[in-house]
Formats: structure tokens, sequence, C-alpha cells
């Protein structure tokens, strides 16, 4: 399956086709005979994804019917869930407070802000409940990352012990360059996706997408090198300032739109 690379003019133009892309993907799940049960979307934290948030609550009802979307989270800061700094304080403002979403649905990390390791633990059983999952990890239909200027994606960073946790769905991981512990999917987990969405916009992540792809694979330099869905599909929905001059990877299908 070859990687999809889609390019949008700027970064309102890459939120409004993503919201697009994104319904079109929950749509095709509603029409696969085989995939039953609830779209379940990870979503990515950090700056980026907002305008994405603020366009998907706008959507009418009769498109997106939010009872049958589980909302998960790819790494938290590990802040009390009304800390500016909060992954789902910046979605409760920009999505969950104009949407009609039953509380159910809303896996976030659970008690952020206390011990990390507990709320990884909380929040790794209660993915588990939620998600069940035959297989060791339970598959997302879609997973949306940001990506560092250090190509740390999620809160996976260079250097940091989470980058070889191949076992459980969520941990804690100490980032010492941010002096902080912070509550992250895991890269398997990640990998179990069916689908897998770079979200990136913006010239400042020009070189960090052109290590992603051509540095010499060294995940732990480049986390996001991780990112490498077992049998999903790969996207990078950027903007023309991250793609820059970059040249593309091999084999991809590649969209400007
Ligand atoms: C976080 C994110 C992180 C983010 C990147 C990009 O909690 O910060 O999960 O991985 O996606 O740092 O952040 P921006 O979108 O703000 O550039």
């Amino acid at each position: 399956m070859k990687d999809q690379i889609h390019v949008c003019n700027d970064p309102e133009s890459l939120a409004a086709y993503a919201r697009d892309w994104l319904i079109r993907l929950i749509e095709w799940k509603q029409r696969d005979e085989e995939l039953h049960g609830p779209f379940v979307l990870a979503l990515a934290g950090g700056s980026t994804p907002k305008r994405l948030m603020e366009l998907l609550a706008e959507v009418p009802a009769d498109r997106l019917d939010w009872k049958n979307i589980i909302l998960l989270w790819g790494d938290e800061r590990n802040v009390a869930i009304d800390d500016p700094q909060s992954n789902y304080r910046m979605v409760r403002e920009s999505l969950l407070d104009k949407i009609d979403i039953p509380a159910e649905n809303i896996l976030a990390v659970p008690n952020p802000g206390g011990p990390a390791d507990a709320a990884a633990k909380a929040y790794e059983k209660l993915l588990r409940e939620k998600l069940g999952g035959k297989g060791e990890f339970p598959v997302v239909d879609c997973v949306l990352l940001g990506m560092g200027d250090d190509v740390h994606t999620a809160s996976l960073f260079p250097g940091t012990k989470a980058l070889g946790e191949n076992k459980r769905l969520a941990v804690a991981n100490l980032v010492p360059k941010l002096d902080t512990q912070r509550i992250t999917l895991t890269a398997p987990m990640i990998n179990a996706a069916r689908n897998v969405a770079f979200l990136i916009n913006g010239g400042g992540k020009q070189d960090a997408l052109a290590r992603l792809w051509h540095a010499p694979r060294d995940p732990q330099k480049y986390p996001a090198q991780l990112v490498r869905p077992t049998e999903g599909q790969l996207w990078f929905l950027l903007d023309k300032a991250a793609l820059g001059d970059t040249p593309l990877p091999e084999s991809v299908m590649v969209q400007m739109i």
C-alpha cells in the first residue's frame, strides 16, 4: 500500500481538506459491510489540529453522527484538564463543547496531572475496556498525528524510554528536554491503526519532514520514523510550506489539492 501525500496551499485549506478527508474516511467505514461499530478516532495534540477541530464542530449532524464516533487522544500532557497546556482542553474548547457527543464516546486520559504512570495505566485500561480488540492492540480507525521540529510525534520524543515500548498501548514518558512527563500511545498501538495521518503545516516543519523521509533510519533521533502502519494506510496531509522543496519519498501517491 503506497503512502498517500496530499498537499494543500496553506493551513486553512489544509484544515478544510482534512475535515472533508476525515468525513470520507468515516463514510467509507460505514459503507464497509465487514467493518462494524463506531468510527474510532485518535486525536493529535499540539496546535495544528485546532483549526480542524473547529471545522469539524461546524459539520451538520446529518453528515457527522458523533453518537457513532469514539474519540481518544494520541497523547496528553500530564496536566489537569483545565490547564492551558492540556490537549483535552484544546479539543473541548474547539470541538467537544460545540457538538452532541455522548460522554462515553470520549476516551480522555483519566486524571492527568497526578502520577503520570497511574494515568497511563488507567488510560490503557480504559482503551482496552472500550475498544476491546482480539489482538494485542485494539485497532483504531484513524490516528491523527502532529510532528515536532525535532521529528517527535505524539509524545514519542527523541531519546526517550517510550520509543522502545512494544507491548503496552500507552505509557508515561519522561521528556527531559521539556522537563515533564507525558502520556502517549505507543508506536505499536499507533501502527495497529487502519489509517495513520500526519497533519503537518508550516515552513518550520519542512526540515523535520525532510529528515523523517530522507535521513537514515534512526528512530531514537527521529521518532516519527517509528510510524509505519502494520496493515493500514499512512497519510501525509501537508501544506505547501511544510513540503517546501523536499523531494518526495519513493513509491508514494501524491495529490496536489
Ligand atoms: C503534543 C503533540 C505533539 C504535537 C507536535 C506538533 O501534545 O504537543 O502531540 O506531538 O503534535 O509537537 O505540535 P504543533 O501542532 O503545535 O506544531
